[in-house]
């Protein structure tokens, strides 16, 4: 069992949250928060903007947004959850942040004594877990991800967590970033279920920013883990409207966890950290109109990835796609003459590209076992091709040279 008095930090665990005269009052001349009630300083306004109040504070709590999402996710569950009516999500479950990687950060300074917890992550991996736990001071234990498929070592992460003292936190990606492979979810249920048996007091995150552009098991399920958090107390979800529902400008992540959990994490965010315009375009992307242009732009996405995997594998040059076909991007090997990954052929081709084409895709080739590679998202049909065309004279050039 879960102990949250071991799992969240001292100082966490006492915090009193801020409270506003809001929490209680909503209506009436509202002169509680040192607001502006004379108006903003834009010379023109729309009636969109003019109806968000801008001078006002926005909701700290964002209960619709958090409805709509929970709705939405309940919709198809994941195969593994038991007792749906029971452990289905509830609005209490999700704390929102400034894009997921203020939630990653969130979930470190919730748990983790800086100078004492240490972080599991499971290379190649996404770059802000190292960074987050660096700058919490929280040291990082790798066990790398298997090969070739970048799927989880269950056995030397169950290993690790038993013999290395002080493991707080699990940051797992998935589908993966760079690799751009789901994880078995038969692997993660089966580390959920050892940790609870062995009363691991930490807390093992699924960060699933590209789900959305994996095709479920069928029709009715998703291979999404957010709503088994109710079932597996140490399982953390996030998830972005970064990715599927192209908002990355607008910051919003998503974490969802136990009840017990989500407290925690919501009396530690700042309370206005979703502003009203994010909040505003947010309840949009969500609702039941959003959601279907949001399915759609994925499915554009998703018929792309396979023609990208398909032309990228006949130009000479290019190699395996190393990682999967589960997100928004592909991982591809960059060739020496002699038919070698090369970083140095990679790098050569990334700067051509972005120098003289101006296409720029990403160079992973010094992350664990990617040696020589790419990773490109998949854009529209047109900057698609234009991508392929380019790919194509720059490999020719720099091979023949
Ligand atoms: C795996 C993963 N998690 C989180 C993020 C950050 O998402 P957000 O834009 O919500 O901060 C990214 C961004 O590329 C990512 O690849």
């Amino acid at each position: 069992m879960l102990d949250l008095t071991k799992l969240i930090r001292p100082n966490i665990l006492s915090l009193v949250p801020y409270k506003c005269a809001r929490d209680d009052f909503k209506e009436g001349i509202l002169l509680d928060a040192n607001e502006n009630t004379h108006g903003s300083a834009l010379e023109e306004i729309s009636q969109k903007e003019r109806s968000l109040d801008l001078n006002r504070y926005p909701d700290p709590h964002q209960v619709l947004l958090k409805q709509q999402i929970v709705d939405f996710r309940n919709e198809k569950p994941n195969k593994n959850i038991e007792n749906f009516d029971e452990n289905k999500l509830k609005v209490e479950n999700l704390c929102l942040g400034v894009g997921s990687d203020e939630s990653i950060d969130a979930l470190f300074r919730c748990t983790c004594t800086p100078g004492k917890d240490k972080l599991l992550i499971c290379a190649p991996t996404y770059g802000m877990y190292s960074i987050c736990a660096r700058v919490n001071d929280v040291e990082v234990v790798e066990v790398p991800l298997t090969l070739p498929d970048f799927q989880l070592d269950v056995d030397a992460i169950k290993q690790k967590i038993q013999s290395e003292e002080n493991i707080k936190l699990i940051y797992l990606t998935s589908p993966g970033n760079p690799t751009g492979k789901l994880l078995n979810t038969s692997d993660i249920v089966e580390l959920l279920t050892l940790i609870e048996i062995i009363s691991w007091n930490g807390l093992l995150i699924v960060d699933e920013a590209y789900i959305d552009f994996t095709e479920g098991p069928d029709d009715t399920h998703s291979e999404s883990m957010s709503m088994l958090v109710n079932q597996f107390p140490n399982l953390v979800v996030l998830q972005t409207l970064s990715k599927s529902f192209g908002l990355a400008g607008i910051r919003l992540g998503i974490t969802y966890s136990s009840t017990g959990v989500s407290k925690y994490l919501n009396s530690l965010k700042y309370p206005y950290n979703i502003s009203s315009l994010a909040g505003d375009i947010a309840v949009r992307a969500t609702s039941p109109a959003g959601i279907k242009t949001m399915k759609s732009l994925v499915s554009k996405i998703i018929s792309e990835r396979e023609n990208m995997v398909k032309r990228l594998s006949e130009i000479e040059g290019v190699g395996r796609n190393i990682g999967g076909v589960d997100s928004n991007f592909l991982l591809v090997e960059i060739l020496d003459k002699e038919g070698n990954p090369s970083n140095e052929v990679a790098l050569e081709v990334y700067n051509k590209m972005a120098r003289s084409n101006n296409v720029v895709v990403r160079f992973r080739g010094r992350e664990p076992n990617c040696t020589g590679s790419l990773r490109i998202s998949i854009g529209n049909k047109e900057e698609n091709e234009i991508l392929l065309t380019k790919l194509e004279s720059c490999l020719k050039e720099i091979r023949s040279s």
